[in-house]
C-alpha cells in the first residue's frame, strides 16, 4: 500500500517549470499561491527531490496563519511532514526545511549515502529512511511512508523526481498551473524530464478532471490512468 500521490507544479505556456538557469521563477499569481497553500495544509506530507532543495531551497511550510492554526488543531502540527528524496544525503544542514516551521522532516536516502552526512541530518532532527542501493527506491519509500500514517502526499517537483514517479505508475493526480509566459530553453526543466517514454503507447495516460481560469493562466487537474497501488 502507498499514499494517494498528487503532483503539483506551475509551468510556462511552453511547459517549462524554470528557466535554463534552473532557479525558482514566479509563474503563477496570488490565487494559485493560495490554492497551493490550501492543498499543502490538507496533505499529510510534501515531497521534493534534492535538485529542488539545492536550486530553490523551499521551506515547504504552510504560509497562511489561519491554515496553520486550523491544521494544528486538526492534526497536531502546523505543517505536513516534509520529505526530501536525496540518495546521497546532500541536503544542506542549513536548508530552509530545517530552519522554518514546525513538523517532521524525513530525508530518504539510499544504502550508499555517506554515514557522516546521514548523521549530520539526524542532528538537525530529520528522520532518515533508507530505501534502495544506488538511488532512492521510490516504491519502497512510499510503502514505508504509508506505515507512518502518511495517506496523502503532495509532490512539489522537480522534473527528475516527477519522471521517476510517473514512469513507475506512482502518481494518482497532477495539478498543472499554466502561466501566461513563455520561458523557452532546451536546458530548462519541464514538468517531467528524465529519460522519457519512447512511444505514445508507453506514455502515462491522463484524464482531464477540470480546468479553471486562474490569475492570468489556467489550472488543469488531471487524473493519471493505470496507477499502481503497490
Ligand atoms: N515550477 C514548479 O512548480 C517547480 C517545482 C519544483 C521545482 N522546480 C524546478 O525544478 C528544478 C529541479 O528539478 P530537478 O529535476 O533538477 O531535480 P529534482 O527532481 O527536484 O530532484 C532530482 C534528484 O532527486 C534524487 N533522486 C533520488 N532518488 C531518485 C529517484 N528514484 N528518482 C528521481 N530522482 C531521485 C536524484 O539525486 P541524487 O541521486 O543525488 O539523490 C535526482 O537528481 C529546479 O529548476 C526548480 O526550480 C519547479
Amino acid at each position: 500500500m502507498r499514499p494517494h500521490i498528487t503532483i503539483n507544479a506551475a509551468m510556462s505556456a511552453d511547459g517549462k517549470i524554470s528557466t535554463h538557469r534552473r532557479i525558482q521563477v514566479r509563474i503563477s499569481g496570488d490565487d494559485d499561491f493560495n490554492r497551493v497553500d490550501n492543498i499543502r495544509a490538507s496533505a499529510d506530507a510534501l515531497m521534493v527531490g534534492i535538485g529542488t532543495v539545492l536550486a530553490d531551497d523551499p521551506s515547504l511550510t504552510v504560509k497562511s496563519g489561519q491554515l496553520r492554526s486550523d491544521r494544528k488543531k486538526r492534526c497536531g502540527s502546523e505543517n505536513p511532514t516534509r520529505i526530501v528524496v536525496d540518495s546521497m544525503a546532500r541536503t544542506p544542514v542549513n536548508a530552509d526545511i530545517f530552519k522554518k516551521g514546525e513538523g517532521e522532516r524525513i530525508i530518504a536516502v539510499c544504502e550508499n549515502a555517506p554515514q557522516n552526512r546521514v548523521e549530520a541530518l539526524q542532528q538537525q532532527g530529520a528522520r532518515i529512511i533508507t530505501a534502495g542501493e544506488q538511488q532512492v527506491d521510490l516504491a519502497g519509500l512510499m510503502s514505508e511512508l504509508k506505515t507512518l500514517d502518511i495517506d496523502t502526499l503532495m509532490v512539489e517537483g522537480g522534473a527528475t523526481l516527477n519522471w521517476s514517479l510517473v514512469s513507475l505508475g506512482l502518481v494518482d493526480e497532477i495539478f498543472t498551473y499554466i502561466g501566461a509566459l513563455v520561458l523557452g530553453g532546451v536546458g530548462a526543466p519541464t514538468l517531467v524530464d528524465g529519460a522519457g517514454f519512447s512511444d505514445n503507447t508507453d506514455a502515462a495516460g491522463l484524464e482531464l478532471i477540470s480546468m479553471e481560469r486562474m490569475d492570468n493562466g489556467v489550472l488543469l487537474k488531471w487524473s493519471v490512468l493505470d496507477t499502481k497501488i503497490i
